[in-house]
C-alpha cells in the first residue's frame, strides 16, 4: 500500500480576526491559499483573556461549512435563526452554513485558557444553497480509541479503525481525528487515496510521517497514498489529522462568502445587506 509523505510544511501566520482574537492562520494565508476542499484553518490558544475576550461578534457565512474543535475553554454560539449552543473543551461543532446565516461566537469566560481550531470546509455547487445545519457534538459523544498501546484516537468525523465519528452526512466525506501518541509510539491509518489531507502537531516535539518529519506548530500537507504512517518523536505528541474529498470546482471567495462565481458573491453580499440571510 502506498504511504503518504509530507509534501509541504507551512509555518503559521500570526494574525487576528473577529473583533481582535489572536490566532495563527495555517490555511487561507499567503503561504497556502487553500487545500481543496479546505479553505481556512485557524489555531487559537491563549491563557490571557485580553487575547480572545472580544470574540467573533455577528457575521454572516454562505457556501461552506465551519468546524470548531475546542481543546480548552467555553464559547457561546448564537445565530439569527434562533439557534444557540455552548462549545466546551473536547467538543466540536460542524456548522453547514449553506444558503447562509448570521452568527456570533463569543467566549463564555473572561480569563483562563481558551484553545482550539476553526476549519472551513467548502461545499460543492450542488450544496452551497442548502438549508443551514448544525451538528453540535458534546465531548462524551466523541469515541476514544486505543488501537495500539501508546496511541489514542478521538474520532470526530469519518471512520478510524472501524469506528465512526459522530459528525455524519457531510458531502466531502471528511475524516477528522485527534491523535495522542506516547514517546516513540507508531500508528498506521488508511486514508482515501484521492482525499486531500493535512496534519498539525499542537503538543510535543513533532511526528514522523513515513520518511518525513513534521515539527510542532507547522501545518503538514500530505502527498498521495492510501495510508499514513505516524511515529512520535522521543516525547509524547498530540495532533489533528484531517482529510476530505477535493471538489475541483472554481472558488470565488470574499470574506465569509465562498461561492463558485463572482456573480454569486455579489448576490450573497446583496442578500446579506437586504436581510435575506
Ligand atoms: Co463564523
Amino acid at each position: 500500500m502506498s504511504t503518504r509523505n509530507l509534501i509541504r510544511r507551512i509555518p503559521g501566520l500570526p494574525t487576528s480576526d473577529g473583533a481582535g482574537v489572536k490566532l495563527t492562520r495555517l490555511i487561507g494565508q499567503p503561504a497556502l491559499d487553500m487545500l481543496d476542499p479546505f479553505l481556512l484553518l485557524d489555531a487559537f490558544g491563549s491563557e490571557r483573556g485580553t487575547d480572545y475576550i472580544a470574540g467573533f461578534p455577528e457575521h454572516p457565512h454562505r457556501g461552506f461549512e465551519t468546524v470548531t474543535y475546542m481543546l480548552a475553554g467555553r464559547m457561546r454560539h448564537r445565530d439569527n435563526h434562533g439557534n444557540s449552543g455552548l462549545l466546551v473543551a473536547g467538543g466540536a461543532q460542524w456548522m453547514t452554513a449553506g444558503a447562509g446565516l448570521i452568527h456570533s461566537e463569543m467566549p463564555e469566560q473572561s480569563d483562563g485558557e481558551m484553545r482550539g481550531f476553526q476549519l472551513w470546509v467548502n461545499l460543492p455547487a450542488t450544496h452551497k444553497m442548502i438549508a443551514p445545519r448544525y451538528q453540535d457534538i458534546a465531548p462524551e459523544q466523541i469515541p476514544v480509541l486505543t488501537p495500539l498501546p501508546g496511541a489514542s484516537v478521538r474520532v470526530i468525523a469519518g471512520d478510524a479503525f472501524g469506528t465512526q465519528g459522530p459528525v455524519q452526512g457531510i458531502v466531502t466525506q471528511p475524516l477528522f481525528v485527534d491523535i495522542t501518541l506516547a514517546a516513540g509510539a507508531a500508528l498506521t491509518l488508511p486514508l482515501e487515496v484521492e482525499h486531500s489531507a493535512f496534519a498539525y502537531v499542537f503538543e510535543g516535539a513533532g511526528v514522523h510521517f513515513g520518511d518525513t518529519w513534521l515539527p510542532v506548530q507547522e501545518l503538514g500537507v500530505l502527498g498521495a497514498g492510501a495510508q499514513v504512517k505516524l511515529r512520535s518523536a522521543d516525547a509524547p505528541s498530540r495532533l489533528i489529522l484531517v482529510a476530505a474529498a477535493p471538489l475541483h470546482e472554481p472558488v470565488a471567495r470574499y470574506g465569509p462568502f465562498v461561492m463558485n462565481t463572482r456573480a454569486q458573491i455579489e448576490q450573497a453580499i446583496a442578500d446579506f445587506r437586504n436581510g435575506r440571510m
